[in-house]
C-alpha cells in the first residue's frame, strides 16, 4: 500500500475546525411568513443571525466566513423587497463597521457590484477599507454573487491574458482558473452550510466548493444562532474527508501525524 503523504492533498483532512465556513442564509421569507409578518421581516431579523455567527466564528478561530446575502438571480424577486434588501444591506454596512473592527474582522463584498447605485458601492468600498486591516477573521459577503458569474469571470480574465499575449493557453490548468476567481487568496470552504430546509446549492461557490463538506438544516436562517452553528460545526469535526484517497490512507497519515499542522 502506497501511504506516501501525496503533494496533491493541500488540506489537513484531520483538521476538526474548519478554515473556511460558506453559509446559504435561506428561509427569512418563510419565518416571517410563519409569523404573519411580510417577508422583509425575515430578512431584518436574519441581520441578528449574521452578528451571532460572525462572533461564534471569531470565538472559534475560524479564519474566513463567506455569506451569501444576494444572488445574482434574486433581482427577479418582487421590486419592493429587492429594494428593501438593498435598504438593508445599505443600513448594516454602516452600523456594523464599529462592531466588525471591534471583533477584528475584515469585510470583503465578492459579486458584481456594479450593478448597485453609486451610493451602495461607495458604502461598500467605505466599510471594506474601514476594516481591511483586520486579522482575526475574513467575512466575505456575497452579493449580486452567482458560482457560474464567478467561473465565467474568469475564463474572460484568462481569454484577455492570452489575447494580450501574457498567457500561454497551454498554461492554462485548474490552478490558473482558480486564481482568476473571486477570492484566490483565501482558502477554498471546508463546511458548506444551508440553512431553511432546502438542498440544493443555488449558484453559490461553485467551484470553490468542489471538496466542501455540505450540511443542510431545517432551522430558518433568523433562528439560526450560536448553538445551532455549532451543531453544524459538531457535524463537520466527525466527518471524515477523504480527496478520493481511501479511509485507510487518511487514517495512516494521521497515524503518522502527517497532517497534524494546524497552519
Ligand atoms: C434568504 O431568505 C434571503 C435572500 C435570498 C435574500 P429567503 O428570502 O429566500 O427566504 P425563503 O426561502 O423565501 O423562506
Ligand atoms: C439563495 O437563496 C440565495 C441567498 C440565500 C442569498 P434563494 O432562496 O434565492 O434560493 P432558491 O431560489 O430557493 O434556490
Ligand atoms: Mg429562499
Amino acid at each position: 500500500m502506497n501511504t506516501a503523504t501525496p503533494a496533491v492533498l493541500t488540506v489537513d483532512p484531520q483538521r476538526s475546525v474548519p478554515r473556511h465556513v460558506a453559509i446559504i442564509m435561506d428561509g427569512n421569507g418563510r419565518w416571517a411568513k410563519l409569523r404573519g409578518r411580510p417577508r422583509t421581516a425575515g430578512h431584518r431579523e436574519g441581520v441578528k443571525s449574521v452578528r451571532a455567527v460572525v462572533e461564534e466564528c471569531v470565538r472559534r478561530g475560524i479564519d474566513t466566513l463567506t455569506l451569501f446575502a444576494f444572488s445574482s438571480e434574486n433581482w427577479q424577486r418582487p421590486r419592493a423587497e429587492v429594494n428593501i434588501l438593498m435598504e438593508l444591506f445599505m443600513t448594516a454596512l454602516r452600523g456594523e463597521v464599529k462592531r466588525l473592527n471591534e471583533n477584528d474582522v475584515r469585510l470583503r463584498v465578492i459579486g458584481e457590484r456594479g450593478a448597485f447605485s453609486e451610493k451602495l458601492q461607495r458604502r461598500i468600498r467605505d466599510a471594506e477599507t474601514r476594516t481591511a486591516n483586520n486579522v482575526t477573521l475574513n467575512l466575505q459577503v456575497a452579493a449580486n454573487y452567482g458560482g457560474r458569474w464567478d467561473i465565467a469571470r474568469a475564463a474572460r480574465r484568462l481569454a484577455e491574458e492570452v489575447r494580450a499575449g501574457r498567457l500561454d493557453p497551454d498554461a492554462i490548468d485548474e490552478d490558473a482558473l482558480a486564481r482568476r476567481l473571486s477570492f484566490p487568496d483565501l482558502p477554498e470552504p471546508d463546511l458548506f452550510i444551508r440553512t431553511g430546509g432546502e438542498q440544493r446549492l443555488s449558484n453559490f461557490v461553485l467551484w470553490q466548493s468542489a471538496y466542501a463538506e455540505l450540511y443542510f438544516t431545517d432551522i430558518l436562517w433568523p433562528d439560526f444562532n450560536e448553538a445551532a452553528f455549532g451543531h453544524a460545526l459538531d457535524d463537520f469535526s466527525r466527518r471524515q474527508r477523504r480527496f478520493g484517497h481511501t479511509g485507510e490512507q487518511i487514517e495512516t497519515w494521521s497515524a503518522m501525524g502527517a497532517y497534524e499542522r494546524t497552519e
